[in-house]
Parts: structure tokens; sequence; C-alpha cells
């Protein structure tokens, strides 16, 4: 497909496919609205018109395949939907929502790309990852590719999306060095771990809310009270993946069960169960201490950890996250956007319950 450009799918035919990506988590938040249901549904199939073209929108169809090989795979376009909800604070309907909403998912597939390489993850979306497909150096400058063809739409949008977008590409790639980094000797590792899930996760989230508020011109308040609740929302979506990273099986998530614990990464729950002093924990804080889990270990230690009480902790500190996202969205006005306020509610819901 060729370059697109702004307003050439505004308009395109709405009507919604029933492999939508995004229905999944739409079906989630159980919406009594139908109106507004079918209004993000429409919204989001537009938004996925656009983020396929742009995903494809190379030259070369093996270019091709490699940039739009994670957009094609799946994923629940968690980002798109914040996008919309946000923009129902001002006007919808303003031009260019749609384009936002890809906007945020191309960043968030682009930091796929390299997060894989980085984690050394073999599996994405349930097929094999960029990297173990077309090789690391491929899969990184296909994630440059995404995030350049994200900054070129925002281009089209004006300088407000221009910032937006490149604030928040800026603070992900920071955050993903700091994990990278790891904390400093005289850093705490669980404060390091904010910090790192602030920029790497919060950041993209607390931008799609306050990118599509902005972009549908809603009340300076409201997008920075929808900030507040993406920033609050991110983090307890992290907490959330780095716990179901442990617990959930690669059949929900699409990616291999402790990924995190091979790559040693020192993930909330991880830092949790080091912290332990229940002598029945002593196996699981020795697997631990020793750096990356060995493979041949790992079914023990994901056995030890779920007998532990590191999973209901690290729960306790995500609910309290997502009671700072519900209270940032009591200062928003109730009307003319009560069923977005009502999703955005539902959504925290869903942080905590979801499994994939
Ligand atoms: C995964 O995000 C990466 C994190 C920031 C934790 P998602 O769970 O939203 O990824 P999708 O739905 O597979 O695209
Ligand atoms: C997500 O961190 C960070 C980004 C993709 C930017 P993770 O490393 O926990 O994400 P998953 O678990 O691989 O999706
Ligand atoms: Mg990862
Ligand atoms: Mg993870």
């Amino acid at each position: 497909m060729g370059a697109v450009g702004a307003g050439q799918l505004r308009g395109a035919d709405a009507s919604v496919s029933p492999d939508l990506p995004a229905a999944g988590l739409l079906s989630r938040l159980a919406l009594d609205e139908p109106e507004f249901e079918t209004r993000m549904r429409e919204a989001l199939t537009r938004a996925e018109k656009w983020l396929q073209a742009t995903a494809h929108d190379a030259l070369d169809p093996r270019v091709a395949a490699l940039t739009g090989h994670l957009a094609d795979a799946g994923g629940k376009r968690l980002r798109p939907l914040l996008v919309l909800l946000g923009a129902e604070f001002g006007d919808p309907w303003t031009p260019g929502v749609t384009q936002a909403a890809a906007i945020s998912e191309l960043v968030h597939i682009a930091s796929l790309y390299h997060d894989d390489v980085m984690d050394g993850a073999a599996t994405r979306h349930g097929v094999p990852s960029a990297h173990a497909r077309w090789g690391e150096r491929a899969a990184v400058l296909g994630g440059d590719w995404l995030l350049a063809r994200a900054a070129q739409l925002a281009a089209d949008l004006g300088p407000a999306a221009v910032h937006l977008n490149a604030r928040a590409a800026g603070r992900l790639v920071a955050g993903q060095l700091r994990e990278l980094a790891g904390p400093g000797p005289d850093e705490d590792p669980v404060t390091h771990y904010f910090h790192v899930a602030a920029g790497k996760t919060a950041a993209l989230l607390a931008m799609s809310l306050g990118i599509g508020a902005t972009q549908a011109c809603a009340p300076a308040a409201a997008v920075a009270a929808l900030t507040d609740c993406g920033e609050q929302l991110g983090i307890a979506f992290q907490i959330a993946d780095d716990l179901l990273d442990l617990t959930s099986p690669a059949e929900l998530t699409g990616k291999e069960r402790g990924k995190d614990l091979l790559a040693g990464v020192q993930s909330l729950p991880v830092l949790l169960a080091r912290e332990s002093t229940d002598p029945a924990d002593a196996e699981l804080r020795d697997l631990l201490h020793a750096g990356p889990v060995p493979a041949a270990a790992l079914p023990r230690a994901l056995d030890l950890f779920e007998r532990s009480q590191a999973p209901a902790e690290t729960e306790a500190v995500m609910h309290r996250r997502l009671d700072r996202a519900r209270t940032a969205l009591a200062s928003l006005p109730a009307l003319p956007a009560l069923p977005a306020r009502r999703a955005l509610l539902a959504l925290c819901d869903y942080v905590a319950l979801r499994t994939s």
C-alpha cells in the first residue's frame, strides 16, 4: 500500500469486522450503552485501518512483512481504546482522533519489537517474535521504522500531537534503559521498579488518554485528570503484567510463562518474593537471588512463587495504584462524558482481573 496521508481514511467504511482485535477488550467492559458502544466499535475499526495501512506501508513487501508482523498477530488494542475514551471528554468527532489512536498502538508495537530483543523473548501474541523470525538487527530496525511512522502521523495532526508522541516515546525508551541499567548503588530496588514502570508503560497509557482528549479539544482540566489516570493505570497494568508473567499460561498471554525469571528481570513480584522473611520461602529466595533462573529450575520456581505470599502482596500494591487511577477520574465532569467515565472505571477493574 502507498503512503497514507491525513484524512485519507476519514469517512472510510466503518462496518465492524467480527475479528476486530479490540473486540475482546470492549466486551470485557460490559458497557450498557448501545449507542456509545457502537461509536467505540466504529472508531476502533477506523483506527485499526489506519494502523494496518501504516504498519504495512513499506514499498518492499519483505519489509512490510516485518513491520506488519505484530500488528497482524494480535494484541488487545488497549492504547487505541484509551485514546478514544479520552476523546469522549471533548468532541470525539474531531478530525484526527482515530489517527491519534493508531499512533499510540504504533508506538506500543514498536516497543514490543525492541522489548523482545532486550528480553530474548521467543514468542509474542502467540507467534514467533520479530527477532526470532528475522534476526535482531531487522527487528530493531522494524521497531524504529514503526516509531518513525508514528511520528509522521503525529506531524500530520500538529504540534500538540508531535509533542505528546515525542515525550511518550522518550519516556518509554528511558524506562527501558533504566531497566537495563538496574538500580543504582544507593537506589532502593522497589523505587527503581516504579521509575521503570512509569517510563516503559505508564508514559504511553497516560499519553493515550491525553492525546485523545487534546485532539478532541477537551478542557485542560480534563486532559490533566485523564493523563494522571493513565499514569496510575499504566503502573498498575505493568504490575499485573509482571504477575501474569509468573502465573498465567502461555496460551492466554501469547508469551512464554516465566520469561522474566529466565531473563533475570527484577520485577515487583520477584522483589517482593526476594524480600520474604517466611522460612517456607527459603528455597524460592535462593533461586531468585542467584540471578536468572536456569530453565531446568523454572517449574519449581513458579510453583514456589505461587505458594508464597508474594502474589497477594503484589496484587495489594496494584490495587493501590488502581485506586489512585479511580480517584483521578473522580474530578472529571460527569457529563457529557458519562459512559466514557464508566468505561474507564470498568478498565480499572479489568486490569486487576485480566489473564492475558
Ligand atoms: C504488553 O502490553 C507490554 C506491557 C507494557 C506490559 P499489552 O499487554 O497491552 O500488549 P498486547 O495487548 O499484547 O499488545
Ligand atoms: C513491557 O515490559 C515494556 C514495553 C514493551 C515497553 P515487559 O518486558 O514486561 O513486557 P512483556 O511482558 O514482554 O510484554
Ligand atoms: Mg518483555
Ligand atoms: Mg512482562
